[in-house]
């Protein structure tokens, strides 16, 4: 094999198209999902690949420094692409360490593996995934650029601030090669019902309250699922070392119009009267420390690598919902067991 890319959180959200991406392009690679299968990690987002030669799945706690090092060994890993994480803000909410455990002390022991693993540093990329969180909250305008200072304001974006900043300590410190992306808010096919897209698509579905934190006016900058894992491949094979790249959509939308504009196209979808849904919109008490806005200035990877989202908003949104409605079976599963506690405790 080429390359055997270690891809960590592969079950989950993004990193499920991540690892769809490089099993398919790339037949030369061997692909690692490492992942723990959390409430958010679910190997049916991978079915359609799972029996590729390719591919190799590896149910490990990045917690467990041991069980990383030995993965490290089983499978030869020349490369680490790191997504998994807690990433859910309003769990960061209500139990900060364990996004202490995973984002922090599992990224230093994926870090520590690599270092440990790897003989000649110029030969292997460790690649962190992040966010745009890390750079706190916008209010007079302008955009998050990859040098404005940090400044997190929840548990979840500290504690991945915290680990973008080991990942730049071990590159600085030892050498290790590595490259870092900040991204914006994603949506797409296999989102978790918990995060504001899907959980609306869910809701509207069933007929159920909205809840729109606030007023709904906070602006977050939306990017095709998709085209975030396209951005990945392509600052992945960049040859670029100890570089940061944001990536967004230059899409920014207020909560509660990203909210109509899901009760409007479900509206027409399942063949209600223009309005129906409208009417669960449920203004509830206000996210702790709720960030006003975010907007990316992607002009780097753009000018730089030649990356461009392929969708439009309006494309994606559309091809999102309908994903939601022809995958029951997949959003029936996912809102079983232990979602129904965890959204009675949270929206009571
Ligand atoms: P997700 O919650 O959907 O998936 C996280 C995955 O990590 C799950 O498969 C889970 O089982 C796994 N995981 C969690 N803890 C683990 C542990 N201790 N050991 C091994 N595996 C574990 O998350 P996502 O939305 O796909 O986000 C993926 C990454 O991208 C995260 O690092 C997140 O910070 C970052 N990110 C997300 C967004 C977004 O909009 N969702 C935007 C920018 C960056
Ligand atoms: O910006 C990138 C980040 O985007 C990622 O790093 C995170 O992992 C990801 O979860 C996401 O964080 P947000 O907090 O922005 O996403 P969420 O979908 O939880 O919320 C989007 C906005 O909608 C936010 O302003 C809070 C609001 N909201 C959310 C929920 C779940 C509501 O008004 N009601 C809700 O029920």
């Amino acid at each position: 094999m080429e390359k055997s890319i270690l891809i960590t959180g592969g079950a989950g959200f993004i990193g499920s198209h991540v690892v769809r991406l490089f099993v398919k392009k790339y037949p030369t690679y061997r692909i690692v999902n490492l992942d723990s299968l959390t409430y958010a990690g679910n190997l049916a987002n991978l079915t359609d690949i799972e029996s590729e030669p390719n591919y190799h799945f590896a149910k490990v706690d990045i917690q467990d420094a041991e069980a990383v090092e030995a993965t490290f060994r089983q499978f030869q890993i020349t490369d680490v692409i790191h997504l998994a994480a807690e990433s859910h803000v309003d769990r960061s909410i209500t139990d900060p360490l364990s996004f202490v455990k995973t984002n922090v002390v599992g990224t230093v022991n994926l870090l520590n593996a690599a270092k440990g693993y790897w003989q000649d540093f110029d030969k292997h990329l460790f690649y962190h995934i992040s966010t745009d969180e890390v750079y706190g909250s916008l209010h007079d305008g302008g955009y998050f650029l990859e040098t404005t200072p940090y400044d997190p304001q929840s548990p979840y974006s500290a504690s991945k601030a915290s680990s973008d900043h080991f990942v730049r300590a071990y590159a600085n410190t030892y050498g290790l090669k590595t490259v870092i992306s900040n991204c914006s808010n994603n949506y797409g096919p296999n989102q978790f019902p918990e995060k504001l897209i899907p959980l609306c698509i869910h809701n509207i579905k069933n007929n159920k309250p909205l809840p729109v934190y606030g007023k709904g006016e906070n602006v977050r900058d939306w990017l095709f699922v998709v085209d975030h894992a396209r951005a990945i491949d392509v600052i992945f094979h960049s040859g670029r070392f100890n570089d940061t790249f944001n990536i967004g959509g230059f899409n920014e939308w207020k909560n509660i119009d990203i909210v109509r504009l899901l009760c409007e196209i479900l509206d027409r979808k399942l063949g209600r009267k223009i309005g129906t849904s409208e009417k669960l919109i449920t203004f509830v008490k206000d996210r702790a420390g709720h960030d006003l806005r975010y907007a990316i200035d992607a002009s780097k990877i753009q000018q730089e690598l030649g990356w461009e989202p392929s969708l439009t908003f309006e494309v994606g949104i559309e091809q999102t919902v309908d994903w939601y409605l022809s995958n029951e079976d997949w959003l029936n599963g996912v809102t079983s067991g232990d979602y129904q506690k965890y959204y009675e405790q949270h929206y009571g």
